[in-house]
């Protein structure tokens, strides 16, 4: 593919470069997203599997759904765009990974500076006490198998952030400094559906900064970046990989 001149000279003079990462860029890990066709939310309720009404109507089915997911996310591999973002963090002085995936898979590809707005799967917390764990619980089938806070007996959840939740403060502050000063952003395999991540583009576009959506897929952020590339993120990233190294040399 050829870029436009416009998104070279980006590449060639940005110094600070922001990303937003969604479940389109783990889908050629074999994982699922939410909202394509044959996604969870077309199979399933958000609000009866994401959010903490649902988990307390039916804890069982919540924590089935999430072991289910966190064994597929294990069994996963990094794809060649997890695995290109991680070598683009290190072309650029200053380089801020956010992600709505809880899968992990974007450390797994070795990226350092990776920010989790919706959470980890792997990590648990108390659901009354709120005190966290990282221990990998495994449940059975009936609900006497769901672990309990050692501290409270309060029963544990997941730490990722369901709906109606508010995403860590520390890590949204950082994504919307970092959307207002970049000079370039990237927004990845996400439907820009779910605030607040959604707006992160928005933000970055309102001071200035080039936009890039990659996206098999048009959504609604689409007519607004300055530069919509309508392809799977595993197989272009590895192409713009290699137009930043050529770039960067000459
Ligand atoms: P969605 O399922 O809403 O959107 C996934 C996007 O990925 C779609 O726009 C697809 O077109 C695109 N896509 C599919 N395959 C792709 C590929 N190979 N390369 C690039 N893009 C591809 O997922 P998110 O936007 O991540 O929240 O959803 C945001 C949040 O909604 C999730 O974090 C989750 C969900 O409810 C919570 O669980 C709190």
């Amino acid at each position: 593919m050829d870029f436009p001149s416009s998104f070279l000279n980006k590449i060639n003079t940005a110094k600070k470069i922001a990303v937003l990462t969604g479940a389109g860029v783990s889908r050629e890990s074999g994982l699922d997203t939410f909202r394509d066709v044959g996604g969870y939310w077309s199979k399933y309720n958000p609000y009866e599997l994401a959010s903490p009404q649902g988990f307390l109507k039916n804890p069982l089915l919540v924590w089935q759904w999430y072991q289910a997911r966190r064994n597929r996310a294990k069994e996963a591999e990094p794809n060649p765009g997890h695995l290109a973002l991680a070598q683009m963090e290190k072309l650029f002085p200053e380089f801020y990974l956010f992600t709505q995936n809880v899968d992990g898979l974007h450390f797994r590809a070795g990226s350092q500076n990776v920010y989790e707005l919706h959470g980890n799967i792997f990590k648990s917390h108390c659901f009354s006490c709120g005190a966290s764990y990282d221990i990998d619980f495994e449940i059975g089938e009936s609900i006497d198998t769901i672990p309990n806070c050692p501290r409270c007996n309060g029963l544990i959840r997941p730490s990722v952030v369901w709906f109606g939740e508010s995403l860590p403060f520390d890590i949204l502050s950082l994504a919307y400094e970092t959307s207002r000063s970049c000079d370039l952003f990237f927004t990845i395999g996400t439907s820009s559906e779910v605030y607040p991540a959604a707006d992160l583009p928005y933000q970055a576009k309102s001071k200035g900064a080039y936009v890039v959506e990659i996206n098999p897929n048009e959504t609604s952020f689409t007519r607004y970046a300055d530069l919509s590339i309508r392809e799977k993120s595993g197989e272009i990233l590895p192409k713009i990989l290699d137009t930043i190294k050529e770039i960067k040399i000459i």
